[in-house]
C-alpha cells in the first residue's frame, strides 16, 4: 500500500523511512501543504497523512476521487478537519496518540518560567542588564494551580505538579477515578475564583471556543496566570489583551495562538507577519510566547509518525485502528 505524507519536515524525514521499511510500505513524501491544486499528489495512494492544515469539503472530495480510502492527522486535535463531510464521502479520519509528557512538561516549563519572570531574566541578560528590578518570582508550592481538562496529557500535568506541593484544582466533564486523592475536581466557576494560575488542556470545539472570555476573565482572582499548551481558540485574544492591561491576568504563556495556521513552523525573520494580536502580546514582558513547539520531542514526533502510519494501514487493510475518531 501507498500513503501519501503532506508537510512532512526535515526532522521527520527519517523516521517516515525508518517505518517504511519496517512495514514494507510505499511512501509519496512531500513538505508541501495539502490544498484542493496539488491533490493530484495522491493519485496512486489510499491514504493521506498531514497534520495541522486545513482540510476541507472540497479537499476531501478531491481525494476521494484520487482513491483515497483514508485520512490520519499526526496530532491529537483534528479540528483542523471537517469530519462531517469525511463521514459523508465515507472517509474515515484518525488521529494519533504521543506520549502526553511531552507537552505536561513544556506545561510545568511554562509556569515555572512565568512565575519566575524567566522573559525577562533571559532579555535582560542579553543586554548585560543583571539588576533585580522586577524580576521578583513566587514559589510554586503556595500557589493553587487549576487544570481545565483531565485528559492524558491534563492528567500528566497534574502528576507533574504534584510533586511541587500546590494545591491543585481540576475541572473536566468526565472525571478520572485514577485522579481521586491527588486532585480535586470541581467546576468552573470555582476554578475561575480560586486558582492563581489556570493551565487548559481540552480540545477545541464549539464548546471550548474561547472559554477564556470578557466574561470569564472578570470572575477570575486578580492576577491569574493563565497557561494555554492547547489550542488558541480556548481563549479570546482581545479579551486576554485587555486583561492583561488592566492587570486581571498578571502574566500568560501561550505555545497556540488564534489564527496562528499560516505562521507558525514558518520562518519569517525578513518578512512582515500580518497578526496584530500577536506583535501585541510579543512585546509583553509578562506573557512568554512559543510558537506551538510543545509537542516536539524525539519521542513525540516518533510516536506521531508511527501511529499515522499504522492507522493508514489499519483502516487499508480493513483492520481495526485504534486511531479513529469518525
Ligand atoms: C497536536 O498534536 O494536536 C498538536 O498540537 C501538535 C501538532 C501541531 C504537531
Amino acid at each position: 500500500m501507498k500513503i501519501a505524507v503532506f508537510n512532512c519536515r526535515p526532522d521527520e524525514r527519517g523516521l517516515f523511512e525508518f517505518y517504511k521499511q519496517k512495514y514494507n510500505i510505499e511512501l509519496a513524501v512531500t513538505s508541501e501543504t495539502p490544498t484542493f491544486e496539488n491533490c493530484s499528489f495522491v493519485k496512486g495512494c489510499q491514504a493521506v497523512s498531514i497534520i495541522t492544515t486545513p482540510v476541507n469539503r472540497d479537499l476531501l472530495q478531491a481525494w476521494k476521487e484520487e482513491g483515497i480510502q483514508a485520512v490520519s492527522t499526526r496530532t491529537v486535535g483534528y479540528d483542523h478537519i471537517n469530519l462531517e463531510a469525511a463521514e459523508e464521502l465515507g472517509i474515515p479520519v484518525s488521529n494519533v496518540s504521543y506520549t502526553p509528557h511531552t507537552v505536561a512538561e513544556y506545561t510545568v516549563m511554562a509556569i515555572l518560567m512565568t512565575i519566575r519572570r524567566m522573559k525577562t531574566i533571559l532579555t535582560r541578560y542579553q543586554v548585560q542588564d543583571y539588576s533585580l528590578t522586577d524580576v521578583r518570582g513566587k514559589e510554586l508550592r503556595n500557589m493553587t494551580v487549576g487544570v481545565v481538562g483531565t485528559g492524558k496529557i491534563g492528567e500528566q500535568v497534574i502528576r507533574n505538579l504534584s510533586g511541587f506541593g500546590c494545591r491543585i484544582l481540576a475541572h473536566d466533564p468526565f472525571p478520572k477515578d485514577s485522579l481521586q486523592g491527588t486532585v480535586h475536581y470541581t467546576n468552573l466557576e470555582e476554578l475561575w475564583r480560586e486558582c492563581d494560575i489556570l493551565t487548559f488542556h481540552t480540545p477545541a470545539s464549539r464548546e471550548t471556543c474561547h472559554m477564556v472570555n470578557h466574561d470569564t476573565l472578570r470572575q477570575m482572582k486578580k492576577g491569574v496566570i493563565l497557561i494555554n499548551m492547547a489550542r488558541g481558540s480556548l481563549i479570546d485574544t482581545a479579551a486576554l489583551i485587555e486583561a492583561l492591561d488592566q492587570g486581571i491576568v498578571s502574566a500568560a504563556a501561550l505555545d497556540v495562538l488564534e489564527h496562528e495556521s499560516g505562521i507558525y513552523y514558518q520562518d519569517y525573520k525578513y518578512a512582515a507577519v500580518n497578526h496584530h494580536d500577536m506583535a501585541v502580546l510579543k512585546t509583553m514582558p509578562n506573557v512568554l510566547m512559543t510558537p506551538h513547539t510543545a509537542f516536539f520531542t524525539d519521542e513525540a514526533v516518533s510516536d506521531m509518525i508511527r501511529c499515522s502510519i499504522e492507522s493508514c494501514m489499519a483502516e487499508v487493510q480493513g483492520e481495526t485502528d485504534p486511531g479513529r475518531i469518525g
